[in-house]
């Protein structure tokens, strides 16, 4: 059973995603379970890896919930990653330390795409992540919202092709130019995909779904409106039950595309003001974002100002958070400074 915003006790967060006027923003942070919290390390350092970490529910719900109680954020997401999903999919990946995720095989001919597991299938491979959202969910006993993700189609391609992290994604580029029919069929077997996936985690919990794509900013508009935007739009519509946030790093040279599909909320990075995406996607959605995550290293009056000056230059439909995830060397300190700054503010 999903929670209504009438049960929970902190609910600006969702409020301010479905349009309702607040007298402050709500303020989450991109990365808060994990990364800067010495209690999410404690935590991590009882696992071999972080996949053992993933594959442990109710340790994951306990990474979910810390920074509620330390930071006193207004929603919470789920501790989990991205890459689930190729796992789920058929295609297993390791995180290497310090050099982040590897995966062994990759995607480079239609019989690998004819391999993959898709759709409903693919979604039983992740009953551990529901796990962790009933687990979060009773926990939580309504003090916040919680959060369920996905990366967007064009991300989660990008490693599976790629098979690792990359500057360029040259090879998913390349992809893409070479194989426009076989880059379709994948992009469209990673949504099936994630649909079925989003409707389990809303049906066992979450109350917003945002989608993630990190790699948005590295293709072309032309390419982004083809690989992109028209899977992001499958999800959106597909997606009736909770507001969705679509947060495309980088895009915002598809802002106006972004403001047409069925999403309620829309993150932003810190290369765009508030001002001009504001006049860019018109009245109706709620932008996210979108302070600058080494603003944080700044001392802690320049962050108070910060804080206060991105609040007003945003006006209401605003959720207060970073323009890309917290970084983990950042003070702990700092970044409460930041989210306290924000709850003692009113319009
Ligand atoms: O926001 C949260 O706090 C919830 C948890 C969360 C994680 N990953 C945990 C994680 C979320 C929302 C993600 C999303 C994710 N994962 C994205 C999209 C957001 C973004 O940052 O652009 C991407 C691209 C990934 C893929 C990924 N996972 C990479 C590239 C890495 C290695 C480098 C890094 O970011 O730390 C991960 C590992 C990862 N995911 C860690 C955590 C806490 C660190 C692993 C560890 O503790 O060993």
């Amino acid at each position: 059973m999903t929670e209504t915003a009438a049960t929970l006790q902190n609910d600006i967060f969702l409020r301010v995603a479905k349009g309702e006027s607040t007298d402050r923003p709500p303020i989450w942070l991109m990365r808060q379970a994990g990364r800067v919290l010495p209690q999410y390390r404690a935590l991590r350092a009882q696992f071999a890896g972080f996949r053992e970490f993933l594959f442990h529910p109710a340790a994951a719900a306990e990474a979910t919930i810390q920074p509620i109680d330390e930071l006193g954020v207004d929603a919470a997401i789920i501790f989990s990653d991205i890459l689930v999903v190729p796992e789920a999919m058929g295609l297993p990946y390791d995180m290497v330390e310090k050099r982040g995720p590897l995966f062994p095989k990759t995607i480079q001919t239609a019989q690998d795409i004819a391999d993959l597991i898709s759709g409903e299938a693919a979604a039983d491979n992740m009953e551990y992540v529901y796990e962790a959202l009933r687990i979060t969910k009773r926990e939580l006993n309504g003090r916040v919202p919680l959060i369920g993700f996905a990366g967007a189609p064009w991300t989660i391609f990008a490693y599976m092709v790629e098979g690792q992290g990359s500057k360029t994604f040259a090879k998913a580029k390349q992809f893409l130019y070479r194989e426009p029919a076989l880059s379709h069929l994948l992009l469209e077997r990673i949504t099936d995909t994630t649909i079925a996936y989003l409707k389990r985690k809303i049906a066992n919990g979450a109350d917003l779904i945002q989608l993630f794509d990190s790699w948005a900013g590295i293709l072309s508009p032309a390419q982004y409106r083809e690989f992109a935007t028209h899977y992001i739009r499958k999800i959106c519509d597909a997606i009736t039950e909770v507001p969705v946030t679509v947060f495309s790093k980088g895009a915002w040279f598809a802002l106006e595309d972004i403001a047409a599909l069925n999403c309620q909320v829309i993150g932003l990075d810190w290369n765009i003001t508030p001002q001009e995406a504001r006049a860019r996607v018109g009245d109706r959605p709620v932008l996210q974002g979108n302070l600058d995550p080494c603003f944080l290293y700044a001392d802690h009056a320049t962050i108070r100002a910060g804080a206060l000056q991105m609040v007003q230059e945003f006006g209401p439909k605003h959720i207060v958070n970073l323009g890309h995830g917290l970084y983990p060397d950042l003070d702990l300190e700092s970044v409460r400074v930041f989210v306290d700054t924000i709850k003692a503010y009113r319009y």
